[in-house]
């Protein structure tokens, strides 16, 4: 017999790599993020029903998706067999390849839905491995600063994600990002394949005393401290290429007072940390007029830090 209920799940869009934390690091943001709404059908196996938001271009078969290879590798793992199916609805609530993690907020909201549908087989921890399958698809390696940010909310240090263990940061009250999103898309993937297998020690040195000194930060709700740790010694060099205007950009945020400024993920986003909105605004405006110079279209949005997560909003 099957049932009419359905689940509606809400995660929200993130900022991976805080600048120092490369597939480590993550925090969420909010205003923007993926909805995706489980149901059971009378269709066998897991099918996903409806993308919306997403402009026709992403796929509907279950293997190839996201969220659906998240909620298969859920399926799999509950022992999930029965007569009834289960279809999914994603509605997608940001851009694609724009370095806030899509791809993550719709396996983070996959997951969380299905897992209610279910019953709530899994606690909130043990999902992450099933969201992270679907991020491998998406970007072709397992890394889980997206996901776990999507799904736990708040700042998150991702020590390892299958076994799960993920540690959520203390989150400074006065923190505002900024996010400017130019329109250009970077693929995950091939953000990925530009850079170095190897780190010359002294930059590894510096890159993760910068980590420790911003956790520390983050903790001891030093400003200062997190703004003079948010530097990215190894990976920022080779993926700034790829972003037309990022040094005059991110000097303009530092100028309007922002706290730091790097990359959003893999691109082509850029965040800033501010200690107010009104300093989160001016550091957006200053950016934007970088890209207005070089006529490149974009998108400004503040936020303060989401700590929330991925959460039901309709059952
Ligand atoms: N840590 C990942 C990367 C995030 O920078 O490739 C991708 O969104």
């Amino acid at each position: 017999m099957t049932s009419p209920k359905s689940i509606r799940v809400f995660a929200p869009a993130t900022v991976a790599n805080v600048a120092c934390g490369f597939d480590v690091l993550g925090f969420a943001i909010h205003g923007l993020g993926d909805y995706v709404t489980a149901r059971f059908s009378d269709v066998s196996g897991l099918g996903i029903e409806s993308i919306t938001g997403d402009d026709g271009r992403l796929p509907l078969e279950a293997s190839k998706n996201t969220a659906g290879l998240a909620a298969m590798a859920l399926l799999k793992r509950a022992g999930f067999k029965g007569e009834k199916g289960i279809q999914l609805a994603i509605e997608k609530n940001m851009p694609l390849g724009s370095g806030l993690g899509s791809s993550a907020a719709s396996s983070a909201a996959a997951v969380v839905a299905v897992n209610e549908l279910l019953g709530r087989p899994f606690s909130v921890d043990d999902l992450l491995p099933f969201a992270v399958e679907g991020e491998m698809a998406a970007s072709g390696t397992a890394h889980a600063d997206n996901v776990a940010a999507a799904l736990f909310g708040g700042f998150i240090l991702v020590k390892t994600h299958n076994p799960p263990d993920v540690i959520s940061l203390h989150t400074p009250p006065k923190l505002h990002c900024t996010i400017i999103h130019p329109s250009i898309e970077i693929q995950t993937r091939n953000s990925r394949m530009i850079l170095k297998k190897e780190v010359p020690l002294e930059k590894a040195v510096t890159q993760w005393a910068n980590l420790g000194a911003l956790v520390a930060g983050l903790y001891t709700e030093d400003y200062d401290l997190i703004g003079r740790s948010l530097h990215d010694e190894i990976i920022e060099p080779v993926r700034s290429i790829l972003i037309p205007g990022f040094d005059e950009m991110k000097k303009a945020a530092l100028d309007a007072g922002a706290l730091g400024c790097s990359i959003s993920g893999s691109g082509p986003s850029l965040f800033a940390l501010s200690t107010s909105k009104d300093e989160a605004e001016a550091a957006g405006r200053n950016m934007g007029k970088i890209l207005e110079k070089i006529g490149l279209e974009y998108h400004i949005h503040v936020s303060e830090i989401n700590t929330t997560g991925a959460h039901v909003v309709d059952a």
